[in-house]
């Protein structure tokens, strides 16, 4: 096992209708892990409506270093999206191969990619090309599962490592798992030897059920990798990148403020609504006694002033 050079890193995972900017901005300032990723962009939908998805990668300097995720099937879209990702001033492309949603596998794309490995490399071979082009430092990396109905990451992961990504993030599951059952470390930290062998510079990171800081070093450590991603843990939890136990006041004032964010950056957009905030707002105050009273006025709120109204008893 090759000893690592850079100290552990913690990134906040992509999730789709998750980490838009407002959840970004707020698990920066209150978590500071050290990247954060966007939703994921569809490489066809940004080559036929590349203006109306242009909002979905909007960004500002607070959240660099931040990475734009991409899915696809379509090797040349994936390198006009990668051009347009560079020009916009990201600081890596990640190229999504572990989605499991149906449309996205129906369509031959995300974890699905793991049936179809040439396919894999001549988009990652178009990226790569893309970036050296036009700014070779940019790191392009690939986040993926363990396999597809079966563990078969004796296989796909050494295949991705021929291919040298500057970070692979693996997600210790299966696309038939799901979100099910238990993410395996065991496999991930295997992997590490084929890095060593085949693409020593690749940062290996783990992926998959870590909700603490300590918990994602300890993994890190144990399982010798480079560093790992925290994904749902995060939601409503942007401090759960520091050893910090927020205080049910406190988690309101975030809640609020959060809103307050959502709104600020949202409400200009064609149809916009309130609603996919109100997840957030769940999760902000999940695990607190009452909190099903709390959630069950939250899931009714419409506005920030509403959220404001209804946590202003909470806060002291
Ligand atoms: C609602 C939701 C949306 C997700 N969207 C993405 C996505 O756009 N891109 C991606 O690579 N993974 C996506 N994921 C997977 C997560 O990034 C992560 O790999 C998975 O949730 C396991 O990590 P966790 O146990 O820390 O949540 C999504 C997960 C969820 C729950």
């Amino acid at each position: 096992m090759q000893v690592s050079a850079v100290p552990p890193q913690l990134g906040l995972s992509p999730m789709d209708g998750v980490t838009d900017q407002a959840m970004r901005l707020i698990t920066k300032k209150y978590g500071q892990p050290d990247l954060l990723t966007t939703e994921f962009v569809n490489v066809e939908g940004w080559h036929h409506a590349r203006e109306r998805l242009l909002a979905d990668l909007q960004f500002d300097a607070r959240e660099q270093p931040l990475i734009a995720q991409i899915y696809g099937v379509t090797p040349a879209y994936f390198a006009e999206c990668t051009r347009d990702i560079i020009a916009l001033g990201f600081s890596g492309v990640e190229i999504n191969f572990g989605c499991p949603a149906k449309t996205v596998v129906h369509s031959g794309a995300g974890a699905s990619m793991i049936k179809t490995p040439e396919l894999a490399r001549e988009i990652v071979g178009c990226v790569q090309k893309t970036v050296r082009e036009l700014k070779p430092e940019l790191p392009v990396s690939i986040k993926t599962r363990i396999g597809y109905e079966h563990n078969s990451a004796d296989d796909w992961i050494p295949f991705l490592l021929t291919l040298h990504p500057a970070r692979l993030t693996i997600h210790g599951r299966t696309l038939k798992q799901g979100y099910t059952g238990t993410a395996d470390w065991e496999t991930i930290g295997r992997m590490v030897q084929y890095r060593d062998q085949l693409s020593p510079s690749t940062l290996l990171f783990g992926n998959g059920d870590l909700h603490s800081r300590a918990q994602a070093l300890q993994a890190i450590h144990d399982y010798g990798l480079d560093g790992a991603l925290i994904g749902r843990a995060a939601l409503g939890n942007p401090w759960v990148f520091t050893d910090h136990v927020p205080s049910l006041s406190e988690r309101a004032q975030v809640a609020i403020e959060h809103s307050q964010l959502f709104a600020d950056l949202y409400h200009t957009r064609h149809k916009y609504s309130f609603v996919p905030m109100r997840k957030h707002l769940a999760a902000y105050i999940a695990n607190f006694p009452e909190a099903k009273s709390w959630r069950s006025q939250l899931m009714q709120a419409e506005s920030p002033a509403q959220v404001e109204t209804i946590l202003q008893p909470l806060i002291k």
